[in-house]
């Protein structure tokens, strides 16, 4: 192969990376556009999805794109957007060859634009770099597969493992620069999973912050079985700016007060233990279009997911400082090491440390 293609396919990788976390509940997908190795343009996946990075790059070519090459991370889609499917405006812009990353498991694309494209005189190569698409849309790839949301869980830990003191009393565990990643991760997260104790205990805000300024207000999910959220939770500010849904079993004022200020609040049955099926809480997300997840809840949470087999990354900031046997944990009944993983990242924050697992299932 030519050096120009892997140029300029890497291209099409490294612009898309770099916008990851804007184009939810879409992957984020990099196109660019070259004749005879020289580039005429380039797109990436606009915010939230649309349009697509294809016609991004098809509109920007104009008339250039008769006879070029085009790059494109994914499969570009057969399905129907206002201007036609990616695969028809590519097979109108007279774009002679495509080279693809990866073919798009959604059913309604899955090799039926590959297919028409060579149906169509197009030559198509595919499979160059096809990993790089697949580890920063993991969450898309797993969540098809799956057809539940790929869940992350974020903890700032002590060095004895404990996630609060024993008194809930309201203090970091994890730095400065810790949770300045830790912003960057939510930033990546289509929404946050939390429960009614954590926003009891915290009153976290849970926006995206950089330098002390709110860059995204990311959907927020909150479990609260016997709705005890109080109205004035810090969440609930700027509730026009966001989305919150709360899943809880009860219908009573507040139930209609939160439906009344913008939440939207689902209705369950506990299950005969009184507490919600997980499970089946994760189907109604994933059918709701969320497709990943950041948790940040306590230890008691943590836990039940684990037991339900629903994390898929664990991402841990520890301090060098211990709570004490009197502190929360982070799992009830289990340490840290008795979970199967894979440790994928390491770095040192200062004093503390961060690691990224991915969970084995
Ligand atoms: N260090 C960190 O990174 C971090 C992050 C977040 C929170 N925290 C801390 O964690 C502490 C709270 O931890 P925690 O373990 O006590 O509480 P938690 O894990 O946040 O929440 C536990 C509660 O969630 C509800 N719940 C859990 N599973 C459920 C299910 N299947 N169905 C329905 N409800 C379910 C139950 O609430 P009810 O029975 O009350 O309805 C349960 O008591 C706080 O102090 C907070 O500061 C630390």
């Amino acid at each position: 192969m030519n050096s120009f293609h892997i140029k300029f396919i890497n291209e099409a990788h490294n612009i898309a990376e770099k916008k990851f976390g804007t184009t939810f509940p879409n992957p984020v997908v990099g196109c660019v556009i070259a004749k005879n190795g020289k580039f005429i343009s380039k797109g990436v996946t606009n915010k939230s999805g649309r349009p697509h990075a294809e016609e991004v790059a098809i509109k920007k070519a104009g008339k250039k794109a008769k006879g070029a090459t085009m790059y494109v991370t994914l499969e570009p889609c057969f399905h129907n957007s206002p201007e036609g499917s990616c695969t028809d405006q590519i097979l109108r812009s007279g774009i002679k060859e495509i080279f693809i990353s990866i073919v798009d498991p959604d059913p309604r694309t899955n090799n039926k634009s590959i297919n028409k494209l060579k149906h169509n005189k197009i030559k198509v190569y595919k499979g160059i770099n096809k990993n790089r698409t697949f580890s920063v849309n993991k969450f898309f790839f797993e969540s098809l597969k799956n057809k539940k949301p790929y869940t992350k869980v974020k903890m700032a830990i002590s060095h004895d493992e404990k996630i609060a003191w024993s008194d809930y009393k309201s203090k970091w565990i994890s730095n400065v620069k810790s949770r300045e990643y830790a912003h960057k991760i939510r930033f990546c997260s289509q929404a946050i999973l939390t429960t009614a104790k954590t926003i009891a205990k915290d009153n976290p805000r849970f926006t995206v912050r950089l330098n002390g300024k709110i860059i995204k207000h990311v959907p927020i999910i909150v479990i609260d079985k016997d709705l005890k959220i109080s109205l004035d939770s810090k969440i609930l500010k700027d509730i026009h700016k966001k989305r919150i849904i709360i899943f809880t079993s009860r219908q009573n004022n507040k139930f209609i007060k939160l439906k009344q200020i913008g939440c939207e609040v689902i209705h369950l049955k506990k299950t005969k233990n009184k507490y919600f099926n997980l499970k089946n809480i994760f189907n109604i997300i994933y059918k709701l279009k969320i497709s990943d997840i950041l948790v940040e809840a306590g230890g008691t949470f943590l836990s039940n997911l684990i037991k339900n087999n629903l994390v898929n990354e664990l991402h841990i900031f520890k301090a060098s400082f211990n709570i004490g046997q009197e502190g929360k944990p982070l799992l009830l009944n289990k340490k840290l090491y008795e979970i199967k993983k894979k440790l994928i990242e390491k770095r040192k924050f200062h004093d503390n440390y961060y690691y990224k697992y991915f969970i084995n299932k």
